[in-house]
């Protein structure tokens, strides 16, 4: 009896120990952070990207469900620059952050105005909301908006050739003006996604590093991508198919270019009624070799 509830108490002190460790402060408040963020008290509304010279609305959306509010602030990383705080007169303070212009007279607590937006206000735009006594709680959210340069070219698409037949292997190349971020960019055969074989971000040629030396986490770069494709006779409607390159910078820019590849010799197919795919790619091989010897030929003979 004795050793059983010394047992017991063994087991218990072991709950009781784990449990402490467990446990801890920090762990609570997190669970209770969590608590709070499915409520969602507070909310942010951020555009992912604007341009420069933009005017640009934060939105934050509270609801404490009656608790009191302390104070509704801005930062943008660490660094707070808008504070309203309701019971002070004036209720409002701004602080001064490179780039950051606050239409004050526009803004509201629950929608900051930023006016003339330059690309070093790009960052992470957090908003902070207290409630007042007893409870003091703390909400946050926060988002990240880009201020972009817009690029005014357009993409420059380069195929190795624009008449081919079928079974070749089409080489591309798409190369997207330089932009920060760098734009993307996606391939699309008669339409359909295909995918690239080599993405690569370089510096454009006329960069000029001291011109930049201050922006210089900002780095514009050209996105240069390639596919190679075999193109076969599916490809090709009424003897074209083609093949295109879209370059985009988030929402504010995308610029499509194409290139209409033609068939060699547009035939009519038999395949395409009997859908013997086999025998038709063999007949297309055999005459694509023909074909071949006879533009060889022709080259020949035109030296
Ligand atoms: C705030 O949230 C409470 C529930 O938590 C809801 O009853 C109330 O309608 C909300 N108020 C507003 C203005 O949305
Ligand atoms: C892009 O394609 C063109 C045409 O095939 C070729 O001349 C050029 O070298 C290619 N450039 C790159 C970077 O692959
Ligand atoms: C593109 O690549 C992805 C993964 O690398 C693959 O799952 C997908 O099927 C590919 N798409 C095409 C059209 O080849
Ligand atoms: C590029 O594409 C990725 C994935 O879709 C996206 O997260 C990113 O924002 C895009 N970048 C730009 C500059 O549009």
């Amino acid at each position: 009896m004795c050793c059983f509830l010394q047992g017991v108490g063994g087991f218990l002190l072991l709950v009781f120990v784990f449990g402490g460790i467990s446990d801890t402060s920090a762990e609570r408040s997190e669970r209770r952070q969590e608590k709070h963020q499915e409520k969602r008290p507070v909310s942010v509304v951020i555009p992912t990207a604007v341009k420069r010279l933009d005017t640009v609305t934060l939105q934050c959306n509270y609801n404490l469900s009656g608790e009191p509010i302390y104070t509704v602030k801005w930062y943008k990383g660490p660094k707070e620059f808008y504070r309203y705080i309701p019971k002070e007169l004036p209720n409002v303070q701004v602080f001064a952050l490179p780039g950051i212009t606050v239409d004050e007279l526009k803004s509201t607590h629950k929608n900051l105005v930023l006016k003339n937006v330059q690309p070093e206000v790009t960052g992470r735009y957090k908003c902070e909301v207290s409630s007042d006594a007893p409870n003091f709680y703390t909400y946050m959210q926060s988002g990240y908006m880009y201020v972009i340069d817009v690029p005014v070219e357009d993409p420059i698409l380069r195929t190795d050739k624009e008449i081919l037949d079928t079974g070749y292997r089409l080489k591309g190349n798409c190369s997207a003006p330089a932009s920060w971020p760098p734009a993307n960019i996606t391939w699309l055969l008669n339409g359909k996604p295909i995918n690239y074989t080599y993405q690569e971000r370089v510096q454009p040629r006329d960069y000029n590093m001291k011109a930049s030396a201050t922006s210089n986490k900002r780095i514009p770069l050209v996105t240069v991508s390639g596919v190679e494709v075999a193109i076969d006779e599916s490809h090709f409607h009424g003897g074209k198919a083609r093949i295109s390159c879209v370059a985009s910078v988030f929402h504010l820019y995308r610029r499509e270019k194409s290139v209409v590849l033609d068939e060699d010799r547009p035939r009519p197919r038999p395949s395409s009624v009997l859908g013997n795919r086999d025998s038709n790619s063999g007949t297309s091989k055999y005459f694509s070799i023909i074909f071949y010897s006879i533009t060889t030929q022709i080259l020949l003979f035109s030296r």
